[in-house]
């Protein structure tokens, strides 16, 4: 039989741990970061799903409707992206770690490398949907080719390369790896 004098030491550490627990969560520095990681992961989430919903359309008829809905997507993907920047940029200048601990990091740097890439990539399907989106408005009858889809593609599959990345860098840097 246990005697009650560990019982209630143990208690006593559980409402410590518990109090400790609440003060951390408390503060408003931790309630900060929790935030911004919700909406880091959130962007990332819904970029993916432009980008396969943009790689899903490209494998589809190249008609008109079509076209409308990859320029709509291709809008949401920019300004995806945009948020995933500038909650990425409050991560490191209000999360709980300190930009320092980001900067000096070049494991940080790699991550933000691919990210530049993957934006550098997704300039090219951009502008070719909205010169194609221009030439279907003045010639109903102007519509890229299946093979223009498919080349096309091929952007989006550097960008989805690159992306894979990124969660790796970014589970190293988190825990410290890269640094000093
Ligand atoms: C300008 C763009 C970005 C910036 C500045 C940025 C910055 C950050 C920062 C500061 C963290 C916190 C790490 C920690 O907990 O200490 C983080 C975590 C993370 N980032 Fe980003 N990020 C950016 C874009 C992306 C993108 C595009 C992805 C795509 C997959 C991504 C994936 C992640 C993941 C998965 C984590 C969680 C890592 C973990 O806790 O294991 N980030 N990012």
């Amino acid at each position: 039989m246990r005697s009650a004098a560990p019982a209630n030491l143990r208690l006593a550490l559980a409402i410590v741990a518990w109090s400790n627990a609440r003060v951390t969560l408390d503060s408003g520095k931790t309630m900060t970061d929790v935030l911004l990681s919700i909406l880091h992961h959130t962007a990332i989430y819904v970029l993916v799903s432009l980008l396969v919903a943009e790689w899903v359309l490209l494998r589809g008829a190249p008609d008109s409707r079509t076209l409308a809905r990859l320029a709509r997507a291709d809008l949401a993907y920019g300004l995806a992206a945009l948020v995933l920047i500038g909650v990425g940029v409050c991560r490191v200048i209000y999360g709980a770690k300190g930009s320092a601990f980001y900067t000096q990091n070049p494991i940080f740097w790699l991550k933000m490398g691919l990210f530049a890439g993957v934006g550098l990539v997704s300039i090219v399907p951009t502008v070719r949907l909205i010169q194609w989106g221009r030439r279907h408005r003045a010639n109903a009858s102007a519509l890229p080719s299946a093979s223009d889809f498919a080349a096309l593609r091929r952007y989006l599959l550097i960008e989805a390369v690159l992306f894979a990345g990124i969660p790796i860098c970014a589970a190293l840097m988190a825990r410290g790896y890269g640094l000093g």
